[in-house]
């Protein structure tokens, strides 16, 4: 098995629900509670801007309202993604992945970038943050990890930048998700947490590739899956689990 070079804890979203999902306040809070690798989830603007936002669409965690992936960069960075989770974090913008990249190699972080697609968008943008990505963190002792859903996806930032370690995120297992993950190269498999059991880890294992959870809140599943050997537990709680 090849050396795997992150930290076992992973902060969901850079704090989970502590801070705005998503923006830079959240992931320097997550570092500030000892964390030192991050999840994110990436998506393309209009005009081919790689950002960092869950949903589809804006008006959950934004000002704005519509489909994300309508809006230009310019008109995304104007809007408030913070004073939606509280008053402290109003005013609070939409990062670019490159606002985070800087972050994270300036502090010496490690990142798991989920690609993002909006409708229709899975090879467009598979491609599109593998390529930015690729541009960030050349020359890097540690790239980021490049997970997805979507398998045409994962499959489009391999053929941009196969050097990039991938993953397949899992919330189902459909009969062929190991020889999709074999099929794409990935260094890891992501489940939701509730399908991992000592088949499944050991499936993972057998394969070469590593086994990590989402999202670990309590400390009962926590424990559970570090005794079946999980390598990474994706969390929104960085106020219960102390990293490693
Ligand atoms: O990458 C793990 C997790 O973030 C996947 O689900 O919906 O929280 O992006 P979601
Ligand atoms: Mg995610």
């Amino acid at each position: 098995m090849k050396p795997w070079p992150y930290p076992r804890w992973i902060a969901h979203r850079g704090a989970g629900l502590l801070a705005p999902e998503n923006t830079l306040a959240a992931f320097r809070l997550g570092a500030a509670y000892g964390y030192r690798m991050f999840e994110c989830d990436a998506r393309l603007s209009a005009d081919g801007k790689v950002f960092l936002l869950h949903d589809d669409t804006l008006a959950r965690t934004t000002s704005g309202h519509g489909m994300a992936g309508d809006l230009t960069w310019t008109d995304l960075a104007a809007l408030d993604a913070g004073g939606w989770h509280s008053p402290a974090y109003s005013g609070e913008p939409l990062p670019a992945l490159a606002d985070l990249a800087r972050w994270c190699l300036a502090a010496g972080h490690s990142l798991n970038i989920e690609i993002k697609p909006g409708p229709g968008m899975q090879a467009q943008t598979g491609e599109a943050v593998a390529r930015e990505a690729a541009r960030l963190w050349a020359g890097q002792p540690v790239a980021p990890l490049l997970s997805s859903f979507s398998a045409e996806a994962l499959a489009s930032a391999r053929q941009t930048a196969a050097q990039l370690p991938r993953a397949l995120l899992l919330d189902a297992l459909a009969q062929d998700w190991l020889a999709t993950a074999k099929a794409l190269e990935c260094v890891a498999v992501v489940f939701h947490w509730p399908l991992c059991n000592a088949k499944v880890v050991r499936q993972v294992k057998d394969a070469g590739m590593r086994c990590l959870g989402y999202t670990v809140n309590e400390t009962g599943p926590a424990q559970g899956l570090i005794a079946l050997g999980i390598d990474g537990l994706i969390t929104d709680r960085v106020d219960l689990f102390s990293p490693d």
